[in-house]
């Protein structure tokens, strides 16, 4: 056992480092720059006592830590002068992302434009629209045909041939900032594809490369673990394991062509960083990591959310502060609340996905009842000083009922029968229902399916039922009021519906979420700016949503705080600002609903509602609200 106390430990590796460095003429001037030394002093010893606990038996775990702060310090000498002022500048705005200004779009770069030279097209749009955060879904080299929409990986550092080059991205990230907007990428890091050099080179029984994924000789292990694991694709393949042609298994928690890199190998976590810090590089602002909840593995666990996976991501965070300074981290955990919320620190992941509230603003729409998003705006939205949620509609994904059975009882529901009845409801088979959605591997061993679709598919528009648009309206005006960042889907802000043409591509039929992913609606598009058509509305009524979010400084960051409205169908959260306070009220029924003026007491006379502009006396006769309206009432 080591006498030494950590920190006398980290000292003791760190003059062992600084030894080692010295000897190379690399290592010499790595060392020069005062800048990148007073940054590794600050953060090495997190690194240090991560690796200590993670590797600290392993005889490589001093020579990998060289290797580590060597590929650091060689990493910040390339990046670019450029790259290194937006450091400089975020150093002195280091809460950029919290401001009211930002709003979020999200798009693949083949079907919304292409390729990469087209989305440089499109910058002009994005800057009507007012995004200043562009995520560009994954568009490295990847198999082919199959590759779960680029999230199998096969090289971190080529472009998917067809989209464009790395030269290409290097640019287009230039020209997004410029335009003042940042670059957003997935960090595809709990697994690769099977076609990634790595795990070829796994296939063909190179021992080192085995070492990299979770690879065992016979079904032994791979049973044992399966008796705690949850299956993640089951129409792809049941448990967690696949068989390779040499009849090996390996770990593939998603599709059989993803296998899952082994975090317990030093050797994997320093590979992985060089193609991060090679990433920032290329210009990402902000890398979204991806699938986070199942990097580490433990025999007799689910292997979801362990305490292993947060040192990780502090690891690979403190990389970043050292390296690249300004790059932050977006969590993208899909499971319980109670787990979301551990990802979110200013130290690990500074913005996270608001799964459990985009959720609960559909739950909430098919049921005229805002119990479970008041529940959950009360409860769950209190998340680290400094962090921020990014709050969508919905994504590239599926949508999963993650809401907490015990939140769900306290109020009288039975979680299970519940998630029946929106699986019903939004694939309509429920009478009444306006959603025309898609499941997404129904497991009829488990009874779980989660729902694919457009925004506007669910909301009704493609059943062409009343209140479809002023449903979206409603959702997206929650995703901009609650406090972080927005993210539209782009092509929701002019109601782009379902795309069934996935079926007639076998590559593709067999994931329903391609339905929730369909191309770049060019005649939508061109009505935008038509007041009567139904694609001029829904944008009218997206820009009318930004251009106030941009203007009222209650709504940055920070977090909505609970308001009690007394009627089950209005949502009521409120956004202390510095000076003024804005009361958001959103009314879920498709009917006129009512507030008594009770509610108001002890509050101003008067309001002005932001969203129509009119004053509003709260005393009087309380509040009347149309179908799906909301008010943004300042005080
Ligand atoms: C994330 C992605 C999803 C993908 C999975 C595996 O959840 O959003 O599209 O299938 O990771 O990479």
């Amino acid at each position: 056992m080591n006498s030494l106390s950590i920190e006398q430990q980290a000292r003791a590796a760190r003059a062992y480092i600084l030894q080692e460095l010295r000897k190379t003429e690399d290592g010499v001037s790595i060392l020069k720059d005062k800048d990148f030394s007073a940054r590794l002093d600050t953060n090495f010893i997190t690194i240090f006592a991560i690796f200590a606990e993670l590797y600290g038996y392993r005889h490589d775990c001093l020579d990998q830590l060289v290797d580590l702060i060597t590929m650091c310090g060689k990493s910040w000498q390339d990046r670019s002068p450029d790259l290194q002022r937006v450091d400089k500048q975020r150093e002195l705005d280091p809460e950029w992302y919290l401001s009211n200004q930002m709003l979020g779009g999200v798009c693949y770069v083949d079907r919304y434009a292409g390729s990469l030279a087209g989305i440089k097209k499109r910058i002009p749009y994005f800057k009507e629209l007012g995004l200043t955060y562009l995520h560009l879904m994954p568009l490295f080299a990847a198999p082919q045909p199959l590759n779960d929409g680029g999230y199998a990986v096969s090289s971190y550092r080529d472009v998917q041939p067809g989209l464009g080059t790395i030269e290409e991205l290097r640019d287009l990230a230039t020209e997004l900032r410029k335009a003042g907007i940042s670059l957003v990428l997935d960090l595809v890091f709990n697994h690769t594809s099977n076609e990634h050099r790595w795990a070829k080179k796994a296939a063909e029984g190179d021992p080192e490369h085995s070492a990299m994924y979770w690879i065992f000789p016979d079904r032994n292990v791979p049973s044992a673990f399966e008796r705690s694991t949850r299956e993640i694709f089951p129409d792809d393949h049941p448990g967690s394991f696949i068989q390779l042609p040499d009849g090996r298994f390996v770990w593939s928690t998603f599709y059989h062509f993803q296998w899952d890199l082994n975090y317990s190998n030093p050797a994997v976590f320093r590979a992985m960083a060089g193609e991060m810090l090679y990433l920032a590089n290329v210009g990402v602002d902000l890398f979204r990591m991806d699938a986070v909840a199942f990097m580490w593995k433990q025999m007799n666990t689910d292997c979801e959310n362990l305490p292993e996976v947060h040192k990780l991501l502090r690891a690979f965070n403190a990389l970043c502060r050292i390296a690249a300074p300004s790059v932050l981290f977006k969590s993208e955990a899909i499971v319980h609340p109670d787990f979301v919320v551990q990802y979110i620190d200013r130290y690990e992941c500074q913005l996270s996905y608001n799964p459990l509230q985009m959720a609960l603003t559909w739950e909430a729409l098919a049921t005229r009842d805002v119990s479970m998003l008041s529940q959950a705006i009360e409860r769950r939205h209190n998340i680290a000083r400094g962090c921020a949620w990014v709050n969508y509609v919905r994504s590239h994904d599926d949508i999963g009922w993650t809401f907490s059975d015990e939140d769900a009882e306290e109020l009288g529901k039975d979680g299970r029968n519940h998630r029946k009845f929106l699986n019903a409801f939004f694939v309509n088979r429920h009478p009444g229902s306006f959603a025309r959605g898609v499941p997404f591997q129904d497991n009829p061993k488990t009874g779980d399916c989660r729902i694919s679709g457009t925004t506007a598919s669910l909301a009704g528009l493609e059943s062409m039922q009343d209140h479809a648009i002023e449903r979206i309206l409603l959702a997206y005006s929650i995703a901009m009021s609650t406090g972080g960042i927005p993210l539209i889907y782009l092509g929701d802000e002019v109601g782009q519906l379902n795309d069934y043409s996935y079926l007639n591509d076998p590559a593709k039929m067999d994931d329903s979420r391609w339905v929730n992913r369909p191309w770049y609606p060019e005649q939508r598009y061109a009505e935008r700016h038509d007041a009567n058509s139904i694609p001029g509305k829904i944008y009218a009524g997206m820009k009318h949503l930004i251009s106030l979010r941009k203007n009222t400084e209650e709504l940055a960051g920070g977090r909505a705080i609970g308001f009690y409205t007394g009627n089950p169908a209005i949502l009521g959260y409120q956004r202390p600002g510095a000076k003024s306070s804005v009361l958001c009220l959103c009314n879920f029924s498709d009917e006129a609903q009512w507030i008594g003026r009770d509610r108001f007491m002890g509050m101003p006379a008067e309001a002005k509602d932001l969203i129509d502009g009119y004053m509003i006396n709260l005393r009087n006769a309380g509040i009347h609200m149309k179908p799906h309206q909301f008010l943004w009432l300042r005080f």
